[in-house]
Protein backbone atom coordinates (compact mmCIF):
# COMPACT_ATOMS: atom_id res chain seq x y z
CA UNK A 1 0.00 0.00 0.00
CA UNK A 2 1.26 3.29 -0.85
CA UNK A 3 2.67 5.50 1.77
CA UNK A 4 1.15 8.80 1.75
CA UNK A 5 -2.21 9.21 2.71
CA UNK A 6 -3.99 12.32 1.28
CA UNK A 7 -7.10 14.53 1.75
CA UNK A 8 -8.51 16.35 -0.95
CA UNK A 9 -10.84 19.26 0.22
CA UNK A 10 -12.29 21.29 -3.04
CA UNK A 11 -16.05 23.21 -3.32
CA UNK A 12 -16.11 21.80 -6.89
CA UNK A 13 -17.10 18.75 -7.77
CA UNK A 14 -15.37 18.34 -10.55
CA UNK A 15 -12.32 19.55 -9.22
CA UNK A 16 -12.55 16.81 -6.29
CA UNK A 17 -12.60 14.25 -8.97
CA UNK A 18 -9.72 15.25 -10.83
CA UNK A 19 -7.57 15.71 -7.96
CA UNK A 20 -8.31 12.51 -7.00
CA UNK A 21 -7.60 10.76 -10.22
CA UNK A 22 -4.48 12.60 -10.28
CA UNK A 23 -3.30 11.98 -6.98
CA UNK A 24 -3.59 8.13 -7.58
CA UNK A 25 -2.01 8.58 -10.75
CA UNK A 26 1.21 9.38 -8.70
CA UNK A 27 1.19 5.81 -7.55
CA UNK A 28 3.03 7.13 -4.50
CA UNK A 29 -0.19 8.08 -2.38
CA UNK A 30 -3.80 7.21 -1.59
CA UNK A 31 -6.88 9.15 -0.84
CA UNK A 32 -7.82 8.94 2.22
CA UNK A 33 -11.12 11.70 2.38
CA UNK A 34 -12.85 13.82 -0.10
CA UNK A 35 -14.19 16.64 1.39
CA UNK A 36 -16.62 19.19 -0.37
CA UNK A 37 -16.63 21.60 2.82
CA UNK A 38 -14.07 23.81 4.23
CA UNK A 39 -13.31 23.05 8.01
CA UNK A 40 -13.94 26.50 9.95
CA UNK A 41 -13.79 24.80 13.50
CA UNK A 42 -13.01 22.06 15.60
CA UNK A 43 -16.66 20.87 15.92
CA UNK A 44 -16.86 20.85 12.32
CA UNK A 45 -17.63 17.35 10.95
CA UNK A 46 -15.77 17.64 8.27
CA UNK A 47 -12.90 18.86 10.94
CA UNK A 48 -13.31 15.26 12.71
CA UNK A 49 -13.41 12.83 9.86
CA UNK A 50 -9.35 14.82 9.32
CA UNK A 51 -8.79 14.10 12.51
CA UNK A 52 -9.86 10.28 12.49
CA UNK A 53 -8.28 9.66 9.50
CA UNK A 54 -4.74 11.92 10.23
CA UNK A 55 -3.78 12.67 6.89
CA UNK A 56 0.19 13.03 5.42
CA UNK A 57 -1.21 15.79 3.16
CA UNK A 58 -4.24 18.18 3.10
CA UNK A 59 -4.69 19.22 -0.67
CA UNK A 60 -7.01 22.49 -0.78
CA UNK A 61 -8.17 24.03 -3.83
CA UNK A 62 -8.90 27.77 -3.36
CA UNK A 63 -11.68 28.72 -4.88
CA UNK A 64 -11.29 31.39 -7.66
CA UNK A 65 -14.02 33.78 -6.64
CA UNK A 66 -12.98 34.52 -2.72
CA UNK A 67 -11.12 31.85 -1.25
CA UNK A 68 -11.18 33.49 2.24
CA UNK A 69 -12.95 30.05 3.42
CA UNK A 70 -10.30 28.20 2.44
CA UNK A 71 -7.76 30.09 4.15
CA UNK A 72 -9.66 29.70 6.82
CA UNK A 73 -9.68 25.98 6.98
CA UNK A 74 -5.65 26.12 6.30
CA UNK A 75 -5.65 28.26 9.31
CA UNK A 76 -7.49 25.85 11.43
CA UNK A 77 -5.64 22.97 9.95
CA UNK A 78 -2.14 24.12 10.31
CA UNK A 79 -3.35 25.14 14.20
CA UNK A 80 -5.13 21.93 14.89
CA UNK A 81 -3.20 19.09 13.00
CA UNK A 82 0.50 20.52 12.87
CA UNK A 83 1.67 16.97 11.45
CA UNK A 84 0.28 17.31 8.48
CA UNK A 85 1.20 19.06 4.85
CA UNK A 86 -0.98 21.36 3.41
CA UNK A 87 -0.87 21.93 -0.16
CA UNK A 88 -2.77 24.81 -1.60
CA UNK A 89 -4.23 24.62 -5.31
CA UNK A 90 -4.89 28.25 -7.04
CA UNK A 91 -4.46 30.56 -9.39
CA UNK A 92 -0.34 31.99 -9.81
CA UNK A 93 -2.20 35.22 -11.21
CA UNK A 94 -3.58 36.07 -7.51
CA UNK A 95 -0.33 36.77 -5.64
CA UNK A 96 -2.11 38.10 -2.80
CA UNK A 97 -3.80 34.56 -2.45
CA UNK A 98 -0.33 32.70 -3.00
CA UNK A 99 1.19 34.93 -0.21
CA UNK A 100 -1.98 34.44 2.31
CA UNK A 101 -2.22 31.07 2.07
CA UNK A 102 1.18 30.23 2.96
CA UNK A 103 0.82 32.88 5.47
CA UNK A 104 -1.73 30.73 6.91
CA UNK A 105 0.02 27.48 7.13
CA UNK A 106 0.36 26.29 3.34
CA UNK A 107 3.62 24.22 3.02
CA UNK A 108 3.45 24.46 -1.40
CA UNK A 109 1.25 26.51 -3.58
CA UNK A 110 0.69 24.84 -6.85
CA UNK A 111 -0.72 26.15 -9.76
CA UNK A 112 -3.95 24.86 -11.26
CA UNK A 113 -4.40 22.87 -13.32
CA UNK A 114 -2.29 20.99 -11.40
CA UNK A 115 -0.67 17.67 -13.25
CA UNK A 116 0.04 14.28 -11.58
CA UNK A 117 4.21 15.27 -11.94
CA UNK A 118 3.56 18.24 -10.07
CA UNK A 119 1.76 16.70 -7.19
CA UNK A 120 4.76 13.86 -7.72
CA UNK A 121 7.53 16.52 -7.27
CA UNK A 122 5.41 17.66 -4.47
CA UNK A 123 5.11 14.29 -2.62
CA UNK A 124 8.83 13.35 -3.18
CA UNK A 125 9.99 16.68 -1.48
CA UNK A 126 8.20 15.67 1.32
CA UNK A 127 9.80 12.48 1.25
CA UNK A 128 13.10 14.30 1.18
CA UNK A 129 12.02 16.24 4.61
CA UNK A 130 10.69 13.62 6.17
CA UNK A 131 14.23 11.72 5.71
CA UNK A 132 14.74 14.85 8.42
CA UNK A 133 12.74 13.28 11.19
CA UNK A 134 12.20 9.01 10.72
CA UNK A 135 15.44 7.11 11.85
CA UNK A 136 14.91 3.80 11.62
CA UNK A 137 16.14 1.78 8.66
CA UNK A 138 19.25 2.55 6.55
CA UNK A 139 18.70 3.60 2.74
CA UNK A 140 21.12 4.49 0.32
CA UNK A 141 22.37 8.01 -0.85
CA UNK A 142 21.67 8.83 -4.77
CA UNK A 143 24.63 11.47 -6.95
CA UNK A 144 23.43 12.12 -9.71
CA UNK A 145 25.65 13.56 -12.69
CA UNK A 146 24.23 15.39 -15.39
CA UNK A 147 25.64 17.89 -18.34
CA UNK A 148 25.19 21.06 -18.45
CA UNK A 149 26.25 20.19 -22.56
CA UNK A 150 26.32 17.43 -24.69
CA UNK A 151 29.87 16.09 -24.08
CA UNK A 152 30.85 17.28 -20.83
CA UNK A 153 31.85 14.63 -19.65
CA UNK A 154 28.82 12.94 -17.36
CA UNK A 155 29.27 9.52 -18.15
CA UNK A 156 33.28 9.46 -17.54
CA UNK A 157 32.67 11.22 -14.09
CA UNK A 158 29.93 8.75 -13.43
CA UNK A 159 31.48 5.42 -14.17
CA UNK A 160 34.79 6.91 -12.31
CA UNK A 161 33.14 7.72 -9.12
CA UNK A 162 30.95 4.60 -9.12
CA UNK A 163 33.44 2.65 -9.29
CA UNK A 164 35.47 4.38 -6.23
CA UNK A 165 32.03 4.55 -4.30
CA UNK A 166 32.58 0.79 -4.86
CA UNK A 167 35.92 0.23 -3.79
CA UNK A 168 35.86 2.16 -0.72
CA UNK A 169 32.50 1.04 0.46
CA UNK A 170 30.93 -1.50 -1.34
CA UNK A 171 27.02 -2.41 -2.64
CA UNK A 172 27.19 0.63 -5.03
CA UNK A 173 25.20 0.58 -8.41
CA UNK A 174 25.41 2.42 -11.13
CA UNK A 175 22.01 3.40 -13.03
CA UNK A 176 22.35 4.75 -16.34
CA UNK A 177 19.41 6.68 -17.30
CA UNK A 178 21.19 8.89 -21.04
CA UNK A 179 19.11 8.93 -23.81
CA UNK A 180 21.65 6.27 -25.21
CA UNK A 181 23.08 4.69 -22.67
CA UNK A 182 27.22 4.33 -22.78
CA UNK A 183 28.29 3.46 -19.63
CA UNK A 184 28.19 -0.38 -20.42
CA UNK A 185 30.73 0.79 -23.33
CA UNK A 186 32.68 2.84 -20.56
CA UNK A 187 33.37 -0.53 -18.86
CA UNK A 188 33.13 -3.11 -21.61
CA UNK A 189 29.98 -4.92 -20.22
CA UNK A 190 27.81 -7.28 -22.12
CA UNK A 191 23.99 -5.97 -19.92
CA UNK A 192 21.62 -8.41 -21.08
CA UNK A 193 18.89 -6.05 -19.38
CA UNK A 194 18.38 -2.16 -19.03
CA UNK A 195 16.64 0.36 -17.34
CA UNK A 196 13.50 -0.37 -19.34
CA UNK A 197 12.94 -3.79 -18.36
CA UNK A 198 13.57 -3.04 -14.81
CA UNK A 199 10.62 -0.52 -15.50
CA UNK A 200 8.35 -2.52 -17.36
CA UNK A 201 8.60 -5.15 -14.39
CA UNK A 202 7.88 -2.52 -11.37
CA UNK A 203 5.00 -4.28 -10.40
CA UNK A 204 6.49 -7.40 -9.38
CA UNK A 205 10.29 -5.88 -8.96
CA UNK A 206 11.82 -6.96 -5.42
CA UNK A 207 15.23 -6.82 -4.72
CA UNK A 208 16.44 -10.32 -5.92
CA UNK A 209 14.78 -9.70 -9.65
CA UNK A 210 16.36 -6.03 -9.47
CA UNK A 211 19.70 -8.13 -8.86
CA UNK A 212 19.17 -10.03 -11.65
CA UNK A 213 18.64 -6.88 -13.96
CA UNK A 214 22.08 -5.40 -12.99
CA UNK A 215 25.56 -6.42 -14.87
CA UNK A 216 28.03 -6.78 -12.62
CA UNK A 217 31.56 -5.56 -13.58
CA UNK A 218 34.67 -7.50 -12.27
CA UNK A 219 35.17 -4.76 -8.78
CA UNK A 220 31.91 -5.82 -7.68
CA UNK A 221 29.72 -2.77 -9.01
CA UNK A 222 26.38 -3.45 -10.30
CA UNK A 223 25.28 -1.59 -13.62
CA UNK A 224 21.60 -1.18 -14.63
CA UNK A 225 22.40 -0.46 -18.18
CA UNK A 226 20.67 2.49 -20.41
CA UNK A 227 19.09 1.63 -24.00
CA UNK A 228 21.39 0.54 -26.82
CA UNK A 229 18.89 2.49 -28.58
CA UNK A 230 16.78 5.55 -28.54
CA UNK A 231 13.21 4.63 -26.66
CA UNK A 232 10.27 6.25 -28.15
CA UNK A 233 8.14 5.79 -25.47
CA UNK A 234 9.93 7.09 -22.11
CA UNK A 235 8.35 5.59 -18.84
CA UNK A 236 6.65 8.23 -16.44
CA UNK A 237 8.54 10.19 -13.81
CA UNK A 238 6.24 8.15 -11.05
CA UNK A 239 7.76 4.85 -12.29
CA UNK A 240 11.22 6.43 -11.97
CA UNK A 241 10.15 7.53 -8.22
CA UNK A 242 9.30 3.65 -7.42
CA UNK A 243 12.57 2.17 -8.97
CA UNK A 244 14.49 4.36 -7.25
CA UNK A 245 12.95 4.03 -3.95
CA UNK A 246 13.82 0.42 -4.57
CA UNK A 247 17.46 1.20 -5.77
CA UNK A 248 18.14 3.17 -2.12
CA UNK A 249 16.29 -0.08 -0.46
CA UNK A 250 18.96 -1.94 -1.36
CA UNK A 251 22.45 -0.66 -2.63
CA UNK A 252 24.39 1.94 -0.24
CA UNK A 253 25.30 4.21 -2.91
CA UNK A 254 23.36 4.44 -6.22
CA UNK A 255 25.37 7.23 -8.91
CA UNK A 256 23.12 7.74 -11.70
CA UNK A 257 24.17 8.95 -15.30
CA UNK A 258 21.79 11.39 -16.70
CA UNK A 259 24.36 12.76 -19.15
CA UNK A 260 22.30 15.04 -21.91
CA UNK A 261 18.63 14.25 -20.23
CA UNK A 262 17.11 17.10 -19.33
CA UNK A 263 13.38 16.52 -18.81
CA UNK A 264 11.06 15.92 -15.61
CA UNK A 265 12.66 12.55 -14.79
CA UNK A 266 15.85 13.54 -14.55
CA UNK A 267 14.09 16.22 -12.00
CA UNK A 268 12.64 13.64 -9.83
CA UNK A 269 15.53 11.99 -9.86
CA UNK A 270 17.63 14.87 -9.31
CA UNK A 271 15.12 15.64 -6.06
CA UNK A 272 15.73 12.50 -4.67
CA UNK A 273 19.62 12.97 -4.80
CA UNK A 274 22.01 14.09 -2.01
CA UNK A 275 23.69 15.62 -4.40
CA UNK A 276 23.56 16.50 -8.06
CA UNK A 277 26.85 17.23 -10.27
CA UNK A 278 26.22 19.66 -12.84
CA UNK A 279 29.39 18.76 -15.38
CA UNK A 280 30.37 21.85 -17.57
CA UNK A 281 33.62 22.65 -19.16
CA UNK A 282 35.53 26.63 -18.20
CA UNK A 283 34.13 28.39 -21.49
CA UNK A 284 31.49 30.80 -21.91
CA UNK A 285 29.01 28.47 -24.06
CA UNK A 286 29.34 25.79 -21.85
CA UNK A 287 28.75 27.68 -17.90
CA UNK A 288 26.09 29.42 -20.15
CA UNK A 289 24.37 26.27 -20.13
CA UNK A 290 24.94 24.97 -16.72
CA UNK A 291 23.07 28.09 -15.19
CA UNK A 292 20.12 27.19 -17.72
CA UNK A 293 19.98 23.63 -16.58
CA UNK A 294 20.21 24.52 -12.74
CA UNK A 295 17.51 26.47 -13.18
CA UNK A 296 15.63 23.87 -14.78
CA UNK A 297 16.73 21.22 -11.99
CA UNK A 298 15.76 23.86 -9.61
CA UNK A 299 11.82 25.02 -10.17
CA UNK A 300 11.49 22.02 -8.09
CA UNK A 301 13.13 21.85 -5.03
CA UNK A 302 16.90 20.76 -5.81
CA UNK A 303 18.70 24.27 -5.91
CA UNK A 304 21.27 23.50 -2.86
CA UNK A 305 21.75 19.91 -4.38
CA UNK A 306 23.39 21.01 -7.75
CA UNK A 307 26.78 21.56 -7.43
CA UNK A 308 28.92 22.37 -10.57
CA UNK A 309 31.73 20.07 -11.19
CA UNK A 310 34.42 21.98 -13.64
CA UNK A 311 35.83 18.60 -16.15
CA UNK A 312 38.98 18.95 -18.41
CA UNK A 313 39.63 21.70 -16.10
CA UNK A 314 42.98 24.14 -16.91
CA UNK A 315 43.91 27.53 -15.02
CA UNK A 316 42.86 30.23 -17.17
CA UNK A 317 44.95 33.68 -16.43
CA UNK A 318 41.53 36.08 -14.93
CA UNK A 319 39.42 33.61 -14.79
CA UNK A 320 38.89 32.45 -11.41
CA UNK A 321 36.43 29.59 -9.33
CA UNK A 322 34.47 32.33 -8.72
CA UNK A 323 33.89 33.47 -12.10
CA UNK A 324 32.73 29.76 -12.85
CA UNK A 325 30.55 29.79 -10.17
CA UNK A 326 28.89 33.34 -10.94
CA UNK A 327 28.79 32.28 -14.38
CA UNK A 328 27.07 28.91 -13.98
CA UNK A 329 24.90 29.77 -10.88
CA UNK A 330 25.99 26.83 -8.64
CA UNK A 331 28.89 26.32 -6.13
CA UNK A 332 31.81 24.57 -7.12
CA UNK A 333 32.13 21.09 -5.82
CA UNK A 334 34.89 19.23 -7.82
CA UNK A 335 37.26 19.66 -10.45
CA UNK A 336 38.76 17.12 -12.93
CA UNK A 337 41.77 17.62 -14.59
CA UNK A 338 42.09 17.65 -18.73
CA UNK A 339 44.22 14.58 -19.88
CA UNK A 340 42.12 13.51 -23.23
CA UNK A 341 44.90 10.67 -24.10
CA UNK A 342 44.41 9.09 -20.93
CA UNK A 343 40.15 9.52 -20.46
CA UNK A 344 39.58 8.50 -24.75
CA UNK A 345 42.03 5.85 -24.63
CA UNK A 346 40.45 4.33 -21.52
CA UNK A 347 36.49 4.54 -23.05
CA UNK A 348 38.17 3.05 -26.25
CA UNK A 349 39.01 0.25 -24.68
CA UNK A 350 36.82 -0.27 -22.43
CA UNK A 351 39.03 0.07 -18.73
CA UNK A 352 38.23 2.80 -17.27
CA UNK A 353 40.65 5.05 -15.59
CA UNK A 354 39.93 4.42 -12.07
CA UNK A 355 41.77 0.65 -12.92
CA UNK A 356 44.54 2.79 -14.37
CA UNK A 357 45.70 3.47 -10.70
CA UNK A 358 48.25 5.98 -9.31
CA UNK A 359 47.27 8.49 -12.29
CA UNK A 360 46.73 12.03 -11.18
CA UNK A 361 43.16 11.49 -12.76
CA UNK A 362 42.05 8.19 -10.72
CA UNK A 363 43.07 9.83 -7.61
CA UNK A 364 40.71 12.91 -8.59
CA UNK A 365 37.87 10.48 -8.74
CA UNK A 366 38.75 8.46 -5.60
CA UNK A 367 38.71 11.98 -4.11
CA UNK A 368 35.44 12.98 -4.86
CA UNK A 369 34.01 9.73 -3.13
CA UNK A 370 35.65 10.46 -0.37
CA UNK A 371 33.92 14.15 -0.21
CA UNK A 372 30.91 12.70 -1.17
CA UNK A 373 30.75 10.59 1.44
CA UNK A 374 32.91 11.99 4.47
CA UNK A 375 30.01 12.22 7.05
CA UNK A 376 28.94 9.04 6.01
CA UNK A 377 30.87 6.89 8.75
CA UNK A 378 29.26 9.23 12.19
CA UNK A 379 25.91 10.08 10.68
CA UNK A 380 23.23 6.87 10.51
CA UNK A 381 21.38 7.85 7.57
CA UNK A 382 17.69 8.62 8.02
CA UNK A 383 15.31 6.71 6.46
CA UNK A 384 12.95 7.77 3.87
CA UNK A 385 10.55 6.38 1.52
CA UNK A 386 7.59 6.95 -1.13
CA UNK A 387 6.48 3.62 -1.56
CA UNK A 388 6.67 1.68 1.75
CA UNK A 389 4.67 -1.66 1.35
CA UNK A 390 2.46 -3.51 4.02
N1 LIG B 1 38.83 14.87 -17.87
C1 LIG B 1 38.87 14.73 -19.19
N2 LIG B 1 39.96 15.06 -19.88
C2 LIG B 1 40.01 14.93 -21.21
N3 LIG B 1 39.02 14.45 -21.96
C3 LIG B 1 37.89 14.10 -21.35
C4 LIG B 1 37.74 14.20 -19.93
N4 LIG B 1 36.51 13.76 -19.60
C5 LIG B 1 35.92 13.40 -20.75
N5 LIG B 1 36.74 13.61 -21.79
C6 LIG B 1 36.45 13.33 -23.21
O1 LIG B 1 35.16 13.85 -23.51
C7 LIG B 1 34.45 12.95 -24.35
C8 LIG B 1 33.04 12.78 -23.82
O2 LIG B 1 33.10 12.10 -22.56
P1 LIG B 1 31.81 11.40 -21.97
O3 LIG B 1 31.29 10.38 -22.87
O4 LIG B 1 32.14 11.04 -20.58
O5 LIG B 1 30.85 12.67 -21.97
P2 LIG B 1 29.25 12.78 -21.78
O6 LIG B 1 29.08 14.12 -21.21
O7 LIG B 1 28.74 11.63 -21.03
O8 LIG B 1 28.74 12.73 -23.30
P3 LIG B 1 27.23 12.58 -23.81
O9 LIG B 1 26.71 13.99 -23.94
O10 LIG B 1 27.39 11.89 -25.13
O11 LIG B 1 26.49 11.76 -22.83
C9 LIG B 1 35.20 11.65 -24.40
O12 LIG B 1 35.67 11.43 -25.69
C10 LIG B 1 36.36 11.83 -23.46
O13 LIG B 1 37.54 11.40 -24.03
MG1 LIG C 1 27.17 10.32 -21.56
Amino acid sequence: MPELSVAVIAGDADQRTMLQVLVEGTHSARIGLMSSSFPMTVADPSFQKLQTIQPDVVLIDIPADGGTTALRSIELLHQEMPDAVIIAIGNLSQPQMIVNSMRAGAREFLERPVTTSNLLEAFVRLSAKKRKVTREERRGKVFTVVNAKGGSGATTIAVNLALALQAAHGHTALVDLAPLGHTSLHMNLKPLFTVADAIRNLHRLDHSLLEGYMTRHSNGLQVLAGPANPVPIEPSTSEFARLFDMLVGHYRYVVVDASTRIDAATRVVCNLSETVMLVAHSDVASLWSAARVHEFLSETGSRDRVQLVLNRFRKIAGFSDLDAEAAAGSKLLWKVPNHYFAVSSAIDRGVPLMHQSHTEIARCFIDLATRLTENDRDVKREAWSLFKTV
